[in-house]
């Protein structure tokens, strides 16, 4: 796996490990030295060689946590980021009441990890989930009925570029979150082999700017956002300050982003 070009080799071979033969770490050291059965040997060796054609750990293991809830992921849906969880900060410092029933709404669910952990936090909210991929609206279903919220969310299948795309949502939200595609298009080509080859196209083009969805989201800003109600939307390095431009641009109030833990503005937020 070093020859192709992974760091980590060591900590990565064992989750592969304990993932072919289904045993714990602790289990792994105890039993270490008895002879691995040839199914697990098998089993082992289909796994790396996805690997080592630069498919993302999570879609080989099927899994990714997030703000430490399990989430199911495939090729279909974006591995859900660390970076992400800021939305999930920010959304908590500023709405600090956490048994309001409030209304939210995530454009663009992937995982659903957005909304979903949302739901967790907010006990009492409802939320409506727009995503465009029929397959990974599928995944996000599945991972609201395994986190027990599929009762309070609404996952729709749509897409933002359409005419009248906001009408079935039944807005307004006071708290609207999205993590739309940033990425300028002639670029994705050039990123990392996990994400330019493995992850999905829908999920990281952003048009030719990598600004198109956030013009989409400024353009029914006032409509989806409730007065009073905020806006947050995770951005790219680099772009919080022509996001919240836009966001303004549409009539919806920016305030200071929020960093994160890497020290980017990460989260641009607006109110309405
Ligand atoms: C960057 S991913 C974020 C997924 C998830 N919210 C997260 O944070 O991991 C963007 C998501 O938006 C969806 N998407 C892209 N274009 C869309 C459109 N025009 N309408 C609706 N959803 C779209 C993609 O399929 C993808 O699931």
């Amino acid at each position: 796996m070093t020859a192709a070009g992974i760091d980590n080799v060591r900590f990565e071979a064992r989750l592969l490990l304990s993932h072919a033969t289904g045993l714990s770490t602790e289990e792994l050291i105890s039993r270490g030295r008895n002879p691995a059965p040839p199914a697990h040997e098998e089993a082992l060796r289909g796994l790396t060689a996805r690997r080592v054609k630069r498919e993302p750990m999570a879609y080989i293991l099927g899994e990714r946590e997030f703000w430490g809830l399990p989430f199911k992921v495939t090729p279909a849906v974006l591995v859900p980021r660390p970076d992400s969880e800021t939305v999930i900060e920010a959304a908590l410092s500023l709405m600090p009441d956490r048994t309001r029933a409030w209304r939210i709404l995530d454009l663009g669910l992937g995982s659903g990890c957005l909304l979903l952990t949302l739901l967790k936090e907010f006990p009492n909210a409802r939320g409506v989930g727009l995503e465009a991929s029929p397959e990974a609206l599928a995944i996000a279903r599945g991972n609201a009925e395994a986190l027990g919220v599929a009762g309070r969310g609404t996952l729709r299948e749509g897409d933002w570029r359409l005419p009248d795309w906001t009408r079935p949502l039944g807005g307004p939200f006071d708290l609207v979150v999205s993590n739309p595609p940033y990425i300028e298009a002639s670029t994705i080509d050039g990123l990392m082999p996990e994400v330019a080859r493995h992850e999905p196209r829908l999920a990281l083009d952003g048009g030719p700017d990598g600004l198109a969805p956030y013009r989409v989201i400024a353009a029914v800003g006032r409509e989806l956002v409730a007065p009073g109600g905020l806006l947050l939307a995770e951005v790219g390095e680099g772009q919080a300050i022509e996001v919240a431009e836009i966001f303004g641009a549409g009539g919806l109030q920016p305030g200071a982003p929020f960093k994160d833990l890497g020290g980017i503005d990460r989260v641009v937020r607006a109110t309405h």
